[in-house]
């Protein structure tokens, strides 16, 4: 069930590497600025940050790093313009040893921060894998797009990356419970030994016995608000490969993953990359373009049900007037 909040900050995984992470949150930002959004991207992939490659930068005069090292007071100072009106870029910290390793008192501080950055829409961009580091992002914020492609192996891994982010968060919140902590760290393993083998199986029988933590897990369930998005998508029925992760969503870990939506493989994809010309992820007639701005739509939606965002909705209906046409900016033509 989705909470009444409206959601600004929104973070991209899912677990494999190479499935499109940064071409959506990419592809999303775009879409939002388009429409008069302000949007600041963040490479959260601290490891392998290429961000700032797909947009042209080649040297980003601040990142992440400097962030994080304390070299700047806030992380709204990291943020640097690109090419496109509305969207600012904080830029990962790339070939940085210890970079990708904050401590937890820097993880905080930049949670904390990312919440005040002065956007309409915060989008970050997360790397491959299941780290706690990772997992701490995705967790933190209110939007979650879980993305995947088609593949088997796609639809294991992105159900994997959402069970390991759920633990994560449970084994924060119930770190002192140490029974509780212990079975969740026996389901989590699949300890042939568990006596649960699910989180649902867990639920239902503390339903009885803990009731408050009972509610309080079911809390931490309904809020965790997982949206689905699948990549690549090449053959009918493909769009509909989520739903397996739906299904298993809510059998063992009581989710209820909402589908964002699709983006087909796009041979435009391939070429905004390859000639760093993001705007042709926006090319009106592309697969690409349309599945974005789908998608961009939902996230407006979703991102205006508070009262500052009523205020934009005032200045720009697009609900009424439609959609502006999707043109590229002045001195934006493809190279
Ligand atoms: N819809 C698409 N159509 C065609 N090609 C695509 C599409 N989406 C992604 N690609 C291709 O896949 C490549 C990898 O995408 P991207 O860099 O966004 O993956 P990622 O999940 O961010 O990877 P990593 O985990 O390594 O950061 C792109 O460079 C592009 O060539
Ligand atoms: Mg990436």
């Amino acid at each position: 069930m989705l909470n009444s909040a409206s959601i600004r900050v929104w973070s991209i995984g899912g677990g494999k590497g190479g499935i499109g992470k940064s071409i959506l949150t990419l592809g999303l930002g775009l879409v939002l600025s388009r429409l008069g959004r302000q949007v600041i991207l963040i490479d959260g992939d601290l490891g392998g940050a290429n961000l700032h490659t797909l947009l042209g930068v080649r040297y980003p005069a601040v990142t992440l790093e400097d962030f994080l090292q304390g070299k700047l007071k806030r992380l709204e100072d990291a943020v640097i313009p690109t090419a496109y009106e509305g969207l600012g870029l904080i830029c990962g910290a790339d070939d940085i040893l210890g970079s990708a390793n904050p401590t937890h008192s820097q993880k905080i501080k930049l949670l904390q921060e990312i919440a005040d950055l002065p956007a309409d829409f915060v989008l970050l961009d997360l790397g491959a894998g299941t780290s706690f580091n990772i997992l701490d992002l995705f967790n933190y914020s209110p939007g979650k797009i879980a993305l995947c492609t088609a593949q088997t192996t796609s639809l294991q891994s992105s159900y994997g990356f959402i069970k390991a982010a759920l633990y994560r968060k449970l084994s924060l919140e119930f770190a002192k419970q140490e029974e509780l902590f212990r079975l969740l760290a026996q389901i989590d393993r699949q300890d042939a030994a568990a006596s649960f083998t699910s989180l649902a199986q867990l639920l239902e029988k503390i339903r009885d016995f803990a009731p408050e933590i009972y509610f309080r897990i079911k809390r931490i369930l309904d809020d965790f608000q997982l949206f689905l998005v699948v990549n690549m998508v090449r053959a009918e029925g493909e769009e509909r490969s989520p739903e397996i992760i739906r299904t298993v969503c809510s059998e063992y870990l009581r989710l209820r993953p909402q589908i964002l939506g699709t983006l087909d493989y796009d041979p435009v994809v391939e070429q905004a990359v390859n000639r760093t010309a993001p705007q042709l992820l926006l090319h009106g007639k592309s697969q690409a373009a349309a599945g974005l701005l789908q998608m961009a739509k939902r996230l407006l939606v979703l991102g205006r049900l508070s009262g500052r965002d009523y205020a934009l909705k005032t200045r720009e209906n697009v609900e009424e007037r439609g959609l502006p046409p999707l043109v590229l900016l002045p001195g934006q033509t493809p190279s």
